[in-house]
């Protein structure tokens, strides 16, 4: 640990109670870190600069970890264009701002893997951000996190400040999102396959064609990674935060269609988006530091399915 953190700090989880912000809160109680403060959206709206400049004010974290926001699959993204950008920015800006005004010693924030270009080369390296156009459907949300990290860049470079934007890759666990208007493909296919278990439909009916190309982390993983990224003073400002394990996503409904027990057809409906080709992260740079994924997919989404369903 070379880091002024030690097991007394004050941390702040912003979206404590989301499935990132549960895994976090989760990781560090179970390394035995004594002060974790959290607050729901009802008690502190994140867009609001003034209530989280006094909250800040008043609690004095040393750390705080951003993971709050207004996350959701490709119909809410392109449903509320204008909240996904506005509010993303509001609530990263606000605490980011804050926090450096406060000057509170360490700062974690938490993006996503669509920041990087659609055709770039895969797998996606840090230094390909910006350096072409972004996915349609999500380009609105990418754009809020990609003024964070360079927020984050910006402050080290400017104060040398001991802050850390951290990419994960699609991600999965306990406390995901399972309805199925604004769900990421994993929950909805647990939810779908489940289902049709239970009432014995003869088939499922998924999106798009199955051929693209996905990575998935089990989120008690990325809960390492920030902890990790908090013991310790990482040299760069932006690190991706991937397992390596990429499947197709005809390949990830064989294995969840086995791991539910379902029966029967899957049916393709290519009348509905594919969104990006590939997308699989390189996250050699965090790799070579230290930290690994440890949960493969099997034996991730079986646990899954046993603890939500
Ligand atoms: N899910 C993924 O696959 C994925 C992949 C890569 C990166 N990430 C990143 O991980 C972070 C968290 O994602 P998640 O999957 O954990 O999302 P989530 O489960 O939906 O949690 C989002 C959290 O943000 C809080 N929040 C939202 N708007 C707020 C506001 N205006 N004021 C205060 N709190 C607010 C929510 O608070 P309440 O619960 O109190 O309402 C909730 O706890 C995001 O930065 C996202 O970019 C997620």
């Amino acid at each position: 640990m070379n880091s002024t953190i030690t097991l007394d700090s004050k941390i702040l989880i912003a979206g404590h109670n989301g499935m990132v912000g549960s895994a976090c809160w989760r990781a560090l109680k179970g390394k035995g870190y004594k002060s974790i403060i959290g607050f729901s959206s009802k008690e502190l709206d994140l867009r609001d600069q003034r209530a989280v400049f006094k909250m800040l004010e008043k609690e004095k974290p040393e750390v705080i970890i951003d993971a709050a926001a207004k996350v959701g699959g490709i119909i809410a993204n392109s449903t509320y264009p204008y909240e996904f950008l506005m509010d993303n920015m509001l609530i990263q800006n606000n605490l980011i701002k804050a926090a450096h005004e406060l000057d509170i010693p360490k700062f974690i924030f938490l993006g996503s893997s669509c920041i990087y270009p659609k055709m770039a080369p895969q797998p996606l390296k840090e230094e390909y951000l910006l350096t072409g156009p972004l996915e349609e459907t999500n380009k609105w949300y990418a754009i809020a996190k990609i003024s964070g990290v360079k927020l984050i860049e910006a402050l080290r470079e400017q104060y040398n400040r001991d802050y850390v934007s951290l990419m994960p890759t699609n991600l999965y666990g306990p406390g995901d999102n399972y309805d199925l208007k604004t769900s990421h493909v994993l929950p909805a296919m647990l939810r779908k396959f489940h289902e049709a278990k239970e009432s014995n439909n003869s088939n499922v009916v998924l999106w798009g064609t199955g051929s693209p190309r996905r990575e998935f982390l089990h989120v008690d993983d990325l809960a390492n990674a920030v902890v990790y990224a908090l013991e310790n003073k990482l040299d760069r400002s932006l690190y991706n935060i991937g397992s390596g394990e990429e499947v197709s996503i005809k390949e990830l409904a064989s294995l969840i269609k086995n791991i539910v027990g379902f029966k029967g057809e899957i049916i393709w409906d290519n009348s509905k988006p594919d969104g990006t080709p590939r997308k699989l992260l390189d996250s050699t740079k965090i790799n070579r530091l230290g930290w690994n994924s440890r949960i493969n997919l099997d034996y991730g989404v079986k646990k899954v399915y046993r603890s939500q369903f």
